[in-house]
């Protein structure tokens, strides 16, 4: 059986597949038709997210039995065609946890001390040493909204900080978040309430745009908000305008609507501190993700075996 990896995985992806042996062929960087193509000649399918696999996609896909997703958004994928054609889909949602939840905190202190701007500001020999007055975070609030894998660590790490955690989580139950040490409160209170606000869930109907114009009016005014969970949970344009207004005082943002993003409204804004979906780019987590990956590929074709499948009481 063959399988596909379409997107730039580890080495270790490879040669795990190979060692169950599998066949394998490694491409990533393939452009939609040319994917189109390829995917009709394989039983699986490993992708990280800059493949995408929409339906038509999908649908060319002759022989597909499995997608796994070395990563843990699945939206990059069209689950429900996937499962029209009893195809399962697989994730690993705890290999980069660590990593992206990493990230947030670094770009909640970049935020709160202006490094990235500072850092330019010094290598072009500018000594603007006033212009860049930050925040302490110690004794400041954090939203987390979502307090999963991810959410739950930055919590973690944010509590080391001093800083007191607030969780808006519509699934998480009050032992597990007297467990984590957070403060379960009504999305309204935290937007009340946060100094810093972090978000760390999928992109669903519930969390598309879910911070809009009505949503930041009810923030406290000067709110740092860190986004590295996915782009449209922000309706983009009304965060611009809070930013230029500073009812927003500042944005960390790792995604966008639309990637990969070489323009965007937020580009160029002296308050924004962008990333290019790095979350989760770190030698250590595209190890265990791609391994992952690669072994539930072949647990699947080779003994039938789901592990995390989003899908997998429907196929
Ligand atoms: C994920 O969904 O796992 C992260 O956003 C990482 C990524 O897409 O590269």
């Amino acid at each position: 059986m063959k399988v596909l990896i379409a997107d730039k995985a580890d080495a270790i992806c490879e040669k795990t597949l190979k060692h169950r042996g599998l066949e394998v062929v490694y491409k990533p960087g393939m452009k939609p038709e040319e994917l189109k193509n390829e995917i009709a000649d394989y039983e699986a399918v490993i992708v990280r997210s800059a493949a995408r696999l929409p339906a038509d996609i999908i649908e060319a896909a002759k022989k597909l039995k499995a997608v796994a997703r070395a990563g843990s958004g699945v939206d990059t994928i069209d689950v429900n065609a996937c499962t029209a054609k009893k195809v399962v889909v697989m994730n690993t949602p705890f290999g980069n946890t660590v990593s992206t939840a990493e990230h947030a905190v670094a770009m909640m202190m970049a935020l709160a001390r202006h490094i990235p701007q500072a850092n330019a500001s010094t290598h072009a020999g500018k000594w603007e040493k006033s212009k860049f007055e930050g925040v302490e975070l110690t004794g400041k609030t954090l939203g987390v909204i979502g307090c999963g894998n991810v959410g739950s660590v930055v919590a973690d790490r944010a509590m080391g900080l001093k800083m007191k955690v607030l969780a808006y989580d519509p699934v998480m139950n009050a032992e597990r978040a007297r467990e984590l040490g957070v403060k379960m409160v009504p999305l309204d209170e935290l937007f009340a309430q946060a100094d810093f606000i972090t978000f760390h869930v999928s992109l669903n109907d519930k969390t598309k745009n879910m911070i809009n114009k009505e949503s930041i009016a009810r923030m406290k005014k000067g709110v740092r908000i860190i986004n590295c969970a996915r782009g449209a949970i922000l309706a983009e344009a009304d965060v611009k305008e809070a930013l230029e207004s500073g009812q927003i005082a500042g944005l960390a943002c790792d995604v966008y609507s639309k990637e990969p993003a070489t323009e965007h409204i937020f580009f160029g804004m002296p308050n924004v501190i962008a990333t290019p979906h790095i979350a989760a780019s770190t030698k250590d987590a595209q190890i265990t993700v791609a391994r992952q990956a690669a072994e539930q590929i072949a647990d699947f074709l080779l003994e039938g075996k789901k592990t995390h499948a989003v899908n997998g009481d429907k196929v």
